[in-house]
């Protein structure tokens, strides 16, 4: 680990994990830096971080003394930025405190395939803020991928056929009347998306957002939208590759369990891949119509196994994993750097908090 930079203040000490320049590290600069030199240091140095943030994409916290969730929320107050509560993303989560949440409540076992948060949004959020409040025993890594690469690197047909058409996306929802959290190939029930179950705020929200909602069956709900699958940063106008296709596409996760297999090369990924296999051939067979959740081009193409395999494999070649530090706290440009999760064992608690 190299350091590039000691502050004149002497609070932050600047290094890198490895060769890779995602994320740029913070640590403390010596061993009396107290939780509100810290505090004070990312409120009066913003223009610095925003900085770092603009050119590496992430900034990882690591040794200064948080420990709980109301820490994390004095870091998210500190920023000065607007911070979300509304959630419209995919995976189950839990309030903690006011605007910190559990990063995910879907089982240990469950691969959270790299993303850009809610980019299937008109607006998806700024930053995004993760705490290590509990380490898990193996895995449960949050991998990084620098968005601003994929965009360069991917298949240009791929890329100039979404500039023409956008992207498309169909999300099928159970609805309040099933009491069951998780399935295998859903995500979380409507009224949890929605915080509400009243369909007056539901068709405010769903205006809000362009999406087109179909009811069907008791009160399952099936959500549309079409979105762009780019988008420049705010600051720099640098392009990434921005949405959710190899994320929601049905023949990605098989591509990310198997790579995962061959990272952590334990027992259960080898058979979480090898039963994930054998679902997806099935579910195949059954037509993309009945996927619960779905991405097309635009123009309603299908994305072809062998350009899904593509984007998964240049997510991978460029993704960076490192284990969690208790106290760690991750701070993620949405615009330019993606994240996921890998499985795990153990008890992992990984906070999170969002800016608008
Ligand atoms: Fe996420």
């Amino acid at each position: 680990m190299k350091a590039i930079e000691t502050t004149s203040k002497q609070v932050v000490k600047k290094t890198f994990l490895s060769e890779s320049y995602l994320p740029i590290v913070y640590e403390p600069s010596c061993n009396k830096v107290r939780r509100t030199d810290i505090l004070s240091w990312l409120g009066e140095n913003k223009k610095e971080w925003r900085r770092d943030l603009d050119t590496y994409g992430a900034i990882l916290l690591r040794g200064f003394p948080f420990e709980n969730a109301v820490d994390f929320q004095s870091v998210l107050y500190t920023t000065k930025e607007k911070l979300g509560d509304v959630y419209l993303g995919t995976s189950p989560r839990d309030k903690v405190v006011q605007h910190v949440f559990t990063a995910s409540e879907l089982p240990p076992h469950y691969p959270i395939m790299q993303h850009a948060e809610m980019s299937f949004l008109d607006n998806p959020p700024k930053l995004l803020f993760f705490f290590a409040e509990k380490v898990s025993d193996f895995g449960g890594e949050t991998p990084l991928t620098d968005l601003r690469l994929i965009y360069k690197e991917l298949n240009p047909e791929i890329i100039e056929k979404i500039k023409k058409y956008g992207i498309k996306y169909r999300r099928r929802y159970d609805g309040p009347s099933n009491k069951s959290r998780f399935s295998l190939w859903k995500t979380k029930r409507w009224d949890e998306m929605f915080g509400t179950t009243n369909l007056i705020e539901v068709n405010e929200i769903a205006k809000k957002n362009r999406f087109k909602l179909d009811w069907y069956g008791k009160d399952s709900l099936v959500i549309t939208n079409s979105q762009t699958g780019f988008r420049n940063h705010l600051k720099t106008n640098v392009i990434s590759w921005h949405n959710h296709v190899q994320t929601f596409h049905f023949e990605s996760p098989v591509i990310e369990v198997w790579n995962i297999f061959k990272r952590q090369k334990t027992f259960r990924s080898l058979g979480v891949a090898v039963l994930l296999s054998i679902l997806t051939f099935i579910k195949k067979l059954s037509g993309s119509e009945n996927y619960d959740v779905h991405v097309t081009y635009g123009n309603g193409e299908e994305f072809t196994s062998d350009e899904i395999k593509e984007i998964c494999n240049l997510f991978w070649k460029h993704m960076v994993a490192y284990p969690w530090q208790k106290g760690d706290l991750l701070i993620i440009d949405n615009y330019s750097v993606s994240h996921g999760r890998l499985p795990f064992t153990g008890d992992r608690k990984i906070l999170v908090g969002w800016s608008e």
